[in-house]
C-alpha cells in the first residue's frame, strides 16, 4: 500500500441558472466514487465544489424572473446541494464563487498577473444592443450563417455547417434578448498574455496526469498557436468588479476556476488541520486533480494553468476528463423523456442504481458514455440485484435462522478467500486510474464464483441433514466473507448499500484492506433485503414525468405572433365530462372521457392534484378538439383540455359558463 497521500479533487463548478440533471452526475458520480476511493483506502482526500454564479446568462434569466442574481443563484444552489446529497455524492465543502474568498483570491491573481506585465488592455469592437444597453456575447447574437446561408445561427459557429465566425460576419444578426439588429461598439477590454506560456504550459503538460486524447488536443492548440485571453467583460455584469475601473468586471471564467481555491480557502477556515499555502503554493506536496467536461478542456488545460503559474501558485497535478451523456444512444431530449432531472430520477428509482450503471460504463477517456435505459434495468437487475446481494441473501437467512447469527469461527475454504483478496490490488488500480467499468467487470466475476461456489455446496440441501448442520455455517460463513469483500470493494460505488452490509456485518468502518481479512465469529442480527429489483414501470413513469409533451412552440418562446390564419386552425371547443378516473400508476394524471358535441373523446389531463375526479363529472370545459391523437403510457390522448395556472394544485380549468352545450365553437 503506497505512503499516505494528500490529495485535493475538483468537480466543475455547476452554473446555477437550472436543475441538475443525469448529464450533470455524470462527472459529480465519477469524481464521488474516486474520493471515497481515496479516503477508503485511507489517504487525506479533500473534495470541493461551489457553485458557478457569475455571467450574462444569470444575470439575465434572473432579470427575466424579476428577482437578483444572488436570489437565482442560491435557489438553484440549494436544489443543487440536495440532488448532490441525496445521490450520495459527498463534498467536504460547497461554496458559491461569489464570495469574498473569491473576490480575493481573484484580485491577489489579477494583481500579480498585471505586475507581472501578463495583464495589456487593448480596445475592440464587439456587437451592442442599444435598446438593452448592453454588450452582448457571441451566443446572444442570432443570423444567418455566411457561408452556408442556414437562418438562424448563433454568434460563434453554424449548427449546420460547423463553421466558426463572429457575429459580425452573420447576415442579418439579431439581439436574441430584445429582438433589434445589434450595433458594433468599441470597448476597452483587458487581456491576458497566454501567449507567452507556451514552453511553460508544455513542460506542465508534460508532467501532468492527463489522458492521451487530452494530450493530442493541446498539441493541436500549440500547433495552432495560442491566442492571448479576454478577461473582462463591459457593465452591466453579474461578477467581480475589476479594481481600479468603474464599470469592468473580471469574465465568468476567470474566477470560476478560482472558486476551486476559494471553495478550499473557505474548508481551511473551519478546518485546523488544513492550510491554504500548503495545497496550493509552489513546491506543495499535494496532489491537485480537476474533474471536467470535454467541453472545458481549453480553461483547464491552457488558461487555468497558465494563470496560476504567472501568479504566484502551483499547477494541478492531473485534469481528468470525461465524455458527454447520451441517452438510449442519443441526446437527451425533453421531448422524448430522456432530459431527466436528478430530482425526478430520485423520486421513482434508488439512486444507488445509477451510481452503479455510470460506474460499469465509465472510463479514464473523453468518450461519451450512454445511458440506455433498458440496458440499465437489465444490468441492475441481473448483476447488483441477481448476483451481488443475491450472495448475501442465500446465506444470511441460515445463519441467522439456525446459528443464532453467528458466524464460524474459521472458513473452509481459505484458498477462494484469498482468491477475492488477491484482486485487491489490480481492483484498486482500476479505481486510482479511473478504469471503473473494469473495476465492476472484476468485481462481478468474482460474484460468478461466490455464487459458483454456493451453488456447488447447496447449504438448503445439507441442512436438512442434523449430521451436517456445521457444514452449513461453514459454507455460509465463506459466502458471506465472500460478500462482505465485495462489498468493500464497491463501496466507493454503492456507498448507501455497502453502509448497510457494513451494519448488518456488525462492523464500525471499513478500510480497503479489511477486504483481505475474513470476518468470523462474529454475531449479526436479522438480516434485512439490501435492495431490490428495478421495475421497468418505475423507468417508464420517470420518463413520462420528464417528457415535455407540450413543448413551448418556437414562435411562442421569442415572443413572436402567429398569423390569425394560425389560430384559425385551432378547433377549440366546449365538451361536456361524461366521465373522470385516476389512472393507474399516473400521479398528475385523469382520464377524461369528453362529450365534444359530434363524438366521445377520451383526453389524459394533467389535473388530479386540482381536482377530485368525481367533483368533474357533468362540468364543461375548453378542449382543442383537432389535435392530433398522442399515444401516451397509459393510452391514446385525444385532444387536450385548457386550465391555467402554475400547476400542482394550482390549476383552474377554464369553465365556461352554464349556457354552455357540447360541441360549442369558442371563439
Ligand atoms: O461549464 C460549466 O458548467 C462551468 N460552470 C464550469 C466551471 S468549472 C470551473 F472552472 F469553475
Ligand atoms: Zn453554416
Amino acid at each position: 500500500m503506497p505512503a499516505k497521500r494528500k490529495i485535493l479533487v475538483t468537480s466543475a463548478l455547476p452554473y446555477v441558472n437550472g436543475s441538475p440533471h443525469m448529464g450533470h452526475l455524470v462527472e459529480y458520480l465519477q469524481t464521488d466514487i474516486w474520493v471515497r476511493f481515496q479516503k477508503l483506502r485511507g489517504h487525506d482526500c479533500i473534495y470541493v465544489c461551489a457553485s458557478d454564479a457569475h455571467g450574462t446568462p444569470i444575470m439575465l434569466k434572473a432579470r427575466e424572473l424579476g428577482i437578483t442574481p444572488e436570489a437565482l443563484t442560491e435557489g438553484y444552489a440549494a436544489e443543487f446541494a440536495n440532488d448532490f446529497r441525496d445521490f450520495g455524492v459527498e463534498f467536504d465543502n460547497y461554496h458559491t464563487t461569489h464570495s469574498s474568498e473569491n473576490e480575493a483570491l481573484v484580485t491577489e491573481i489579477f494583481t500579480a498577473l498585471r505586475d507581472n506585465h501578463d495583464i495589456y488592455t487593448k480596445t475592440i469592437e464587439q456587437s451592442y444592443d442599444e435598446k438593452e444597453g448592453m454588450f452582448l456575447p457571441d451566443r446572444f447574437v442570432r443570423g444567418t450563417c455566411p457561408f452556408c446561408k442556414t437562418e438562424d445561427q448563433y454568434g460563434d459557429a453554424c449548427e449546420n455547417c460547423s463553421k466558426t465566425y463572429t457575429p459580425a460576419d452573420l447576415i442579418d444578426p439579431v439581439s436574441v434578448i430584445s429582438g433589434t439588429t445589434p450595433v458594433r461598439r468599441e470597448s476597452e477590454h483587458y487581456f491576458f498574455r497566454l501567449s507567452d506560456y507556451g514552453d511553460r504550459l508544455r513542460h506542465w503538460m508534460n508532467d501532468a496526469a492527463l489522458d492521451k486524447n487530452v494530450v493530442a488536443k493541446l498539441e493541436e492548440w500549440f500547433e495552432a498557436g495560442l491566442q492571448d485571453w479576454d478577461i473582462s467583460r463591459d457593465a452591466p455584469y453579474f461578477g467581480f468588479r475589476i479594481p481600479g475601473t468603474e464599470d469592468k468586471y473580471f469574465y465568468v471564467w476567470l474566477d470560476a476556476p478560482v472558486g476551486y481555491m476559494a471553495s478550499f480557502k473557505n474548508l481551511c477556515e473551519r478546518r485546523d488541520d488544513l492550510e491554504f499555502d500548503d495545497y496550493w503554493r509552489p513546491g506543495s506536496d499535494a496532489e491537485v486533480y480537476h474533474f471536467i467536461g470535454k467541453d472545458i478542456m481549453y480553461f483547464h488545460t491552457l488558461f487555468w494553468p497558465a494563470v496560476l503559474q504567472g501568479s504566484g501558485f502551483r499547477t494541478p497535478t492531473g485534469v481528468f476528463t470525461h465524455g458527454f451523456l447520451t441517452v438510449n444512444g442519443q441526446k437527451m431530449s425533453k421531448s422524448r423523456g430522456t432530459f431527466i432531472k436528478a430530482r425526478t430520477y430520485l423520486d421513482n428509482l434508488n439512486p444507488s442504481f445509477l451510481r452503479y450503471y455510470y460506474a460499469a460504463k465509465l472510463g479514464p477517456t473523453i468518450e461519451d458514455i450512454d445511458l440506455n435505459l433498458d440496458d440499465f434495468i437489465a444490468r441492475v437487475n441481473s448483476d447488483l440485484v441477481g448476483k451481488l446481494i443475491n450472495i448475501a441473501s442465500r446465506c444470511a437467512g441460515f445463519i441467522s435462522k439456525r446459528f443464532d447469527g453467528r458466524l464460524a469461527e474459521s472458513l473452509p475454504d481459505a484458498t477462494l478467500f484469498n482468491e477475492f483478496a488477491g484482486a485487491s490490488e489490480t481492483i484498486a488500480t482500476h479505481y486510482e486510474r479511473r478504469e471503473y467499468s473494469k473495476a465492476i467487470r472484476l468485481i462481478m466475476a468474482l460474484a460468478d464464483r461466490a455464487n459458483r461456489y454456493i451453488d456447488d455446496n447447496k447449504p438448503w440441501v445439507i441442512i436438512k441433514d442434523e449430521d451436517r448442520l456445521g457444514d452449513v455455517q461453514l459454507v455460509c460463513t465463506q459466502g458471506l466473507n465472500m460478500f462482505r469483500s465485495l462489498m468493500i470493494y464497491l463501496s466507493p460505488v454503492i456507498p448507501a448499500v455497502a453502509e448497510d452490509a457494513r451494519t448488518f456485518l456488525s462492523e464500525d468502518r471499513w478500510l480497503w484492506k479489511d477486504a483481505s481479512s475474513p470476518l468470523l465469529d462474529a454475531t449479526l442480527p436479522k438480516f434485512k433485503p439490501l435492495l431490490t429489483r428495478v421495475e421497468p414501470d418505475q423507468v417508464q413513469r420517470m420518463v413520462e414525468q420528464s417528457r415535455e409533451s407540450t413543448p413551448v412552440p418556437e414562435a411562442a418562446s421569442k415572443n413572436q405572433t402567429i398569423s390569425i390564419d394560425e389560430f384559425t386552425k385551432v378547433d377549440l371547443r366546449i365538451a361536456r365530462i361524461e366521465k373522470a378516473e385516476a389512472v393507474d400508476g399516473a400521479d398528475k394524471l385523469l382520464a377524461l372521457t369528453l362529450d365534444v358535441g359530434d363524438a366521445t373523446r377520451q383526453v389524459f389531463a394533467g389535473i388530479k392534484a386540482a381536482y377530485d375526479a368525481q367533483s368533474l363529472v357533468g362540468k364543461y370545459v375548453v378542449v382543442v378538439a383537432n389535435l392530433a391523437p398522442r399515444k401516451m403510457r397509459f393510452g391514446v390522448s385525444e385532444g387536450m383540455v385548457l386550465a391555467a395556472g402554475p400547476g400542482g394544485e394550482d390549476i383552474f380549468l377554464l369553465s365556461p359558463d352554464d349556457g354552455a352545450e357540447p360541441g360549442m365553437r369558442v371563439k
